[in-house]
């Protein structure tokens, strides 16, 4: 009879894992020390590794290009790394921070900025692809100079409160002006029901849907709704 309830189980006693690796330790160690050295073994000496040369440097050098452009109306050259974004080129180069890096992947709209009057994710774009061309961005809406007046989805924003934290508001203004265009000139959303409608009305469900891009994480959506539509009647055709 045993003494203890586990005396005479050693030999089925479930085997822990701290077990088995001080076990394998021990049992590398006596191997080590009991094999005899490749000298002792009469073996060839062992060959020293060749140095490892470092890899050859497979980057790309850098390429600068010279762009031009009309950003709120002013003319700016530059000479930029091809690959800059032109919300980069905007925030870093030109110090036009209202443009906002939010995600920096086309998925929340807050570097929406308008590119010969159409909104996109300057994120998303680079700055040499638009070369010749003009960018407005929310700190050239507002008429020039100390009393100048704010562009009316501007006004219309102040007005209805749609903004909290203000981060997304940038983009959204931006935004709301280039979708009023579009659906001035009658393209259609993915929700427009008749295709062949050349002026399909701006229903909530359509104005939400073309504002989709941009995100509002303080979700003060009704009041950006509000904003952009009572902004659309005040926009000069
Ligand atoms: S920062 Fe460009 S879409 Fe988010
Ligand atoms: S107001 Fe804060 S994210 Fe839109």
């Amino acid at each position: 009879m045993p003494d203890h309830p586990d005396q005479g189980k050693a030999a089925t006693a479930p085997v822990s894992r701290r077990g088995v690796l001080q076990g394998g330790a021990a049992i590398g160690a006596g191997l080590a020390v009991g094999l005899p050295s490749a000298a002792d073994a009469g073996a060839p000496e062992a060959v020293p590794p060749a140095p490892v040369s470092p890899p050859a440097n497979t980057l790309s050098p850098v390429v600068m290009q010279q762009v031009s452009f009309t950003i709120n109306g002013q003319h700016q050259t530059l000479t930029l790394d091809a690959r800059t974004t032109l919300l980069d080129m905007l925030r870093e180069h030109l110090h036009l921070t209202g443009s906002k890096k939010g995600c920096d992947h086309g998925q929340c709209g807050a570097c929406t900025v308008l590119s010969d009057g159409q909104r996109i994710n300057s994120c998303l774009s680079l700055a040499v692809m638009h070369d010749g061309g003009e960018v407005t961005t929310i700190e050239g809406l507002a008429q020039p100079g100390p009393e100048g007046a704010l562009h009316p989805m501007q006004a219309a924003f102040l007005e209805h409160d749609g903004f909290q934290c203000g981060y997304c508001t940038p983009g959204q203004i931006c935004s709301a002006i280039g979708m009023v265009e579009e659906h001035r000139k009658g393209w259609p959303s993915w929700v427009t029901a008749d295709l062949t409608d050349a002026h399909p009305s701006l229903t909530d469900l359509e104005l939400r849907e073309r504002m989709s891009g941009n995100i509002c994480r303080c979700s003060a959506y009704p009041n950006i709704v509000a904003a952009i539509r009572d902004a659309e009647g005040k926009m000069p055709a």
